[in-house]
């Protein structure tokens, strides 16, 4: 009979890469929490209704990309294709916005988008997503910045490359988006199919498109730093400066505006200069009137969310996360040997030791063969006669010096183990 197979673009994620992500996850926890950040866990399921109105209507996402299905009560619910929105309606739903008050949220767990599978992009990606709702102080920004550029240090991810940018507010963007629209109409014959849709429905995502002829019509269109209103230019001015004294390197791209619509201002990516298709490994930005659009109070927010699968292909190679071999192997021979070794075994376990025993009846030769795979720092060698004495040789798997023991004196194992 044929095995059943995964379904396309969800993945089993096995050790030792459960591994990186597990040193990936604590990383970001030690790093968040020094920074003021706590957790939250958010559902994986969310009325449909708060992803259109968060990520807006024509956006890829929303209009191709989510998992959406009516419930047995009719109702319309989609898989999370993103946390922010769902982390904005917590904030919501549970009062945690007060007057001056800053909230600091960071989720971390699985997310769902309907898109072309390829190497570094998945239906199923996992991601580890930060939100700061509160003011709107460009210092705010770059401590959120530099809070991330720290955390990708820490973990030893080199040649990454931040870009920043800023997408204006409701005063100017408006402006500039016409003269985007004028732009374009008039280079219209040069553009894609999809680009001529969103030059009525969302004309700053034709910056975004792959194709080469759209490239040729965008190289010469208008940028938006150019059309800024002052205090979207000084908040932006004021960004720089803040991340140019924590010498934090970064590039202003004028081009990048993002895939989701609740950005305002500040926006900003991280790419991998290794090579392959997918090398965006995090994105983020501000978003000034999400929360009132979901229903809240006038308060700002920025955050950020980095894709896990693409950030544990950057790891440093060569590095290992997993735990250290055993501390002890239990090589039983002999049916007595091993109900003793059974018990001694898990009597360490219980003491915190990791033990390792093979129950299957192998030769001696093939369990010192696979202590010494497993890279157990000792090994115990038990047999019948070991039985009847009480005692046995532990021996020391790095230097071979070996110590007598009780079989029974626990107490007298552990230290020698302990050495
Ligand atoms: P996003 O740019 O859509 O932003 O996604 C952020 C990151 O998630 C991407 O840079 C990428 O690493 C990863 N990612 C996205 N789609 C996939 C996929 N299909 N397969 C693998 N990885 C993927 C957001 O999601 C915003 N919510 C970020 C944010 C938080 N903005 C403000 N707060």
């Amino acid at each position: 009979m044929e095995i059943i197979t995964a379904v396309k673009g969800f993945k089993d994620i096995l050790a030792p890469e459960t591994d990186t992500w597990r040193h990936i996850e604590t990383t970001a926890l030690d790093v968040f929490r020094t920074f003021g950040f706590s957790e939250i866990r958010v559902p994986l399921v969310e009325k449909t209704e708060l992803f259109r109105r968060g990520i807006g209507e024509s956006t890829d996402i929303v209009e191709k990309e989510m998992y959406t299905f009516i419930d047995r009560g009719d109702e319309s619910l989609t898989l999370r294709p993103e946390a922010t929105a769902s982390v904005i309606r917590a904030y919501l739903e549970h009062g945690l916005p007060t007057a001056e008050s800053i909230t600091k949220l960071f989720t971390i767990g699985p997310m769902f988008r309907r898109e072309r599978p390829q190497k570094g992009r998945y239906r199923q990606f996992h991601q580890i997503d930060v939100e700061v709702l509160g003011p709107d102080a460009p210092q705010i920004d770059a401590e959120l910045i530099l809070m991330l550029m720290h955390f990708l240090g820490r973990l030893g991810c080199e040649q990454l490359s931040l870009q920043i940018n800023s997408l204006g507010c409701a005063q100017c963007r408006p402006v500039f988006r016409e003269a985007v629209v004028r732009y374009l109409s008039a280079g219209k014959d040069g553009l894609c199919p999809d680009c001529l849709r969103r030059l009525d429905t969302n004309p700053l995502r034709v910056f975004d498109c792959k194709v080469e002829q759209c490239g040729e019509v965008i190289a010469n269109a208008p940028l938006l730093l150019g059309f800024l209103c002052p205090p979207c230019a000084d908040h932006f001015t004021k960004l720089q400066a803040c991340l140019n004294l924590f010498s934090v390197p970064f590039r202003v791209n004028p081009k990048m505006v993002r895939g989701l619509d609740y950005y305002t201002r500040t926006a900003f990516e991280v790419t991998t200069q290794s090579s392959g298709a997918q090398n965006a490994i995090l994105g983020g930005g501000r978003y000034d009137h999400l929360v009132r659009d979901l229903g809240g109070p006038d308060v700002s927010g920025i955050g950020f969310a980095i894709g896990i699968e693409r950030l544990a292909a950057l790891m440093p190679e060569g590095k290992t996360y997993g735990a250290p071999g055993p501390r002890l192997f239990i090589a039983a021979l002999g049916d007595r040997a091993v109900e003793s070794g059974f018990t001694l075994c898990n009597r360490l376990r219980i003491q915190g030791i990791p033990v390792e025993i093979d129950y299957a009846g192998r030769s001696l030769k093939s369990q010192m063969k696979r202590a010494d795979k497993m890279q157990s720092s000792f090994a115990l060698i038990v047999g019948d006669r070991e039985i009847e004495e009480n005692s046995a040789l532990l021996r020391n798997m790095h230097t071979g010096t070996q110590d007598k023991v009780a079989l029974d004196d626990v107490d007298a194992i552990i230290t020698i183990l302990a050495r």
